[in-house]
């Protein structure tokens, strides 16, 4: 079937986009679903700093591809062999495609599916196929299993989770990756608990989403810090109780505000000097959790004398170290009534024709959660 998408043919170009257009809007050949494989309908897709990251060259990929991976929608068509799903389910998309075979999966970890971080890199789904071409005939690489960019995508099933009907689609599609990941690395990495203490460093789409979880999971108390005010003043109407700018006074004044820092610290936000920002504001015996995806290249410098004699210690967490079929049933149970309300964080909805000014907004930290509809 034809259908049109955002095709990303060059990265590293320069902004504004709005001018440079590395999202060209056109349209693609999508090929029917082969075996496992399942055609959505995309209803709702969250622009995410991972896209605007891929756009700016910060990790090379397979070119052209369609980006996009985070969003919801509905199941169209199912392929040979694909159980548990029928045309017109609701369904979430998965960054992570899981295999189900692999040690990862095989140990409960299946945010990070070897197999799938191999088709990722090929530029195809777990299967090995491309279904996406130019209407020439030359390839399109898929991003992350799912390139949701696109009136319509052919993704594994195991890309997808059922939810329920009564689930606005627009606030479903940013539990796939902001909630997820933030919420994520608070309930499951952190596994902060009722009366704990929490830093979020970035509040980004994934920084609020952790700060959501933080208020869920019952924190006492809420350190917020991120480079613009007005993020600052949002976190303090949605449940931070202290809320820092990031600026050079900011390491002791929260080190002060908080006697030496805090036990855990997560730090959403992508670049090196805020992983550093969140390791100083660490207290003795704490962690750090960094879920912030910066250049391929970057690196860190640590002291390992003091990390081990003050015993802190520095974690990861990826997709918020979800086991996406058991936790997006209670994350979107806990939206249900009212708990994590993700609904907050969409700032405004766009069209594919509209991407480009959308990545621009993104770049500069005025927006959280711009909601693409690409089919209106
Ligand atoms: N680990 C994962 O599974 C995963 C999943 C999704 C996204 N990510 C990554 O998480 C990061 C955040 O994504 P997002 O979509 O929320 O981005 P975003 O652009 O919406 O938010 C980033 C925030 O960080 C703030 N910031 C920038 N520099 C800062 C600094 N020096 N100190 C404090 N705050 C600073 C910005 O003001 C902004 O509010 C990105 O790096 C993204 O690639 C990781
Ligand atoms: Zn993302
Ligand atoms: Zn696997």
């Amino acid at each position: 079937m034809r259908m049109k998408a955002a095709v990303l043919y060059a990265q590293g170009l320069p902004r504004p986009y709005a001018e440079t257009h590395p999202l060209s809007v056109e349209e693609v050949e999508l090929a029917p679903p082969g075996p496992g494989e399942v055609l959505i309908e995309i209803a709702a897709a969250g622009l995410c700093h991972s896209d605007l990251s891929t756009i700016e060259n910060q990790r090379p990929r397979p070119l052209p591809i369609i980006i996009g991976h985070e969003g919801a929608g509905i199941v169209r068509e199912c392929g040979p062999g694909v159980t548990g799903l029928q045309p017109g389910d609701h369904v979430v998309a998965l960054f992570v495609t899981s295999c189900g075979e692999c040690r990862d999966c095989a140990r409960g970890k299946p945010n990070i599916c070897g197999a799938s971080f191999d088709a990722r890199a090929r530029g195809t789904l777990m299967s090995g196929a491309r279904r996406l071409a130019r209407l020439n005939g030359g390839a399109v690489n898929h991003n992350s299993g799912l390139s949701l960019f696109a009136q319509y995508a052919v993704v594994m099933r195991d890309s997808l989770v059922k939810i329920d009907q009564d689930i606005p689609l627009e606030d479903a599609a940013i539990f796939g990756c902001a909630v997820m990941t933030g919420a994520g690395a608070v309930f499951n990495t952190a596994r902060l608990r009722p009366g704990g203490e929490v830093a979020i460093v970035g509040l980004g789409g994934v920084g609020m989403s952790a700060l959501l979880g933080a208020v869920a999971a019952g924190a006492a108390r809420i350190v917020a810090v991120d480079r613009s005010p007005a993020k600052l003043a949002l976190a303090r109407q949605w449940g931070a109780t202290d809320a820092f700018l990031a600026d050079d006074d900011c390491v002791a004044t929260v080190r002060e505000a908080t006697r030496g820092g805090l036990d855990t610290v997560i730090e959403t936000a992508g670049v090196i000097p805020a992983l550093e920002l969140a390791m100083a504001i660490t207290a003795r015996g704490g962690e750090t959790i960094t879920a912030g995806l910066p250049n391929v290249n970057a690196r860190l410098s640590v002291a390992p004398a003091a990390m081990v004699s003050e015993e802190r210690s520095l974690r990861t967490s990826y997709m918020g170290s979800c086991v996406p079929k058991r936790d997006l049933p209670l994350m979107l149970d806990l939206y249900r009534r009212g708990k994590l309300p993700v609904d907050r964080l969409r700032s405004g909805f766009v069209t594919l024709e509209g991407m480009n000014e959308g990545f621009d907004r993104l770049a500069e930290g005025s927006v959280l959660r711009q909601i693409l509809r690409p089919n209106g």
